[in-house]
């Protein structure tokens, strides 16, 4: 299988490292990072495009774009992890609708077109023939989409509630566990590569609000926007009020819910009994999904991360792969 790889950060080098370290039968036919580009038939060396990275270099060359490389690259899918911009979605909503109509399969771990645009797109990727998987957009590597489209199928969930946030739950558990402050907790979360090229989306309850319009648009057959989730980030919170909770055998948790039945969608830090299943450490996410036939299931697993999210979107390529090679 061949693809084109948007997104050479610490996601996309998540999945060039993958398909390196496993040996994957992909090819990397089109790369680009923000900065340049390359395109290479014979599929592109994945080793030196990390090596320059690892020097502070552009993966490929100036002169070639991140559109250049959708509109001209010879690939079957468009793997496309850029970065999330939540008011637009582009540049990368313009690029899955030029990959789709060039009956290309897409897979993305970039929320935005995702929850802004999802039934525009799912439309083309069907008219185009192709599909179109977003796994990595909810909860890193927990395969929650697959499991509520797939596994979960034919149950009515009437709620769906936990932390869908590994940078905001890293830092409410370095605060609570070390004494850091939110700046403190904040910088090294973003050292680490888990938080959004924009951190506000994560400590203002963005990231989590956006994911959360994505399980309601494309699973609960909602139809939402970012303005119909009631959001409280955590910035406010300090070390003092992680005490406090402390001190009643509780912590603090941001917690995103879907009450589907009362159109609800609402992020917030809530106090929570330390012994409850959602409270997790780290870049850890929980969500708990209650269910009529199921009864109520908690899925908990890494929900940042590079190779973590790599994880999904070789999931969903290999998902595509299978696919692809039945049919033709
Ligand atoms: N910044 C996001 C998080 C990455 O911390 O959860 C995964 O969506």
């Amino acid at each position: 299988m061949r693809i084109a790889l948007l997104g050479f950060g610490s996601v996309g080098r998540g999945i060039a490292r993958a398909i390196l370290a496993k040996d994957l039968s992909i090819t990397v036919t089109g790369l680009a990072d923000s900065r340049s580009g390359l395109i290479d038939p014979d599929g592109i060396d994945l080793a030196a495009a990390l090596a320059r990275k690892g020097n502070g270099d552009p993966c490929g060359l100036p002169d070639t774009s991140p559109a250049d490389v959708v509109a001209k690259a010879d690939y079957d899918v468009l793997v496309e992890v850029t970065p999330t911009n939540v008011e637009t979605a582009e540049p990368a909503l313009g690029h899955i609708r030029e990959a789709l109509r060039r009956h290309k399969h897409v897979v993305t771990s970039n929320k935005g077109p995702i929850a802004i645009a999802y039934p525009e797109l799912r439309a083309l990727a069907e008219a185009n023939g192709v599909f179109l998987k977003y796994e990595a957009t909810v909860c890193g590597a927990i395969p929650l989409i697959h499991a509520l489209q797939e596994g979960l199928a034919g149950n009515t969930i009437s709620r769906l509630y936990g932390v869908f946030n590994g940078t905001c739950n890293y830092i409410l558990t370095r605060m609570a566990a070390e004494g850091l402050t939110y700046e403190q907790a904040l910088a090294e979360a973003r050292e680490l590569g888990y938080a959004e090229a924009d951190p506000t989306y994560d400590v203002e309850g963005i990231d989590a609000a956006i994911k959360l319009v994505i399980l309601a648009n494309t699973i609960l057959g909602m139809q939402t926007t970012l303005a119909d989730v009631e959001r409280t980030g955590i910035t406010l919170l300090t070390p003092d009020a992680l005490q406090l909770a402390e001190d009643q055998d509780c912590t603090i948790r941001l917690i995103g819910e879907i009450v589907p039945e009362a159109g609800a969608l609402r992020v917030s830090p809530r106090l929570i009994p330390e012994v409850h299943p959602l409270v997790v450490e780290g870049t850890l996410n929980a969500v708990s999904v209650e269910t009529d036939l199921a009864g109520e299931l908690t899925f908990i697993g890494k929900g940042a991360g590079s190779t973590e999210t790599a994880s999904a979107v070789i999931g969903d390529l290999l998902y595509i792969q299978s696919r692809h090679v039945q049919g033709s």
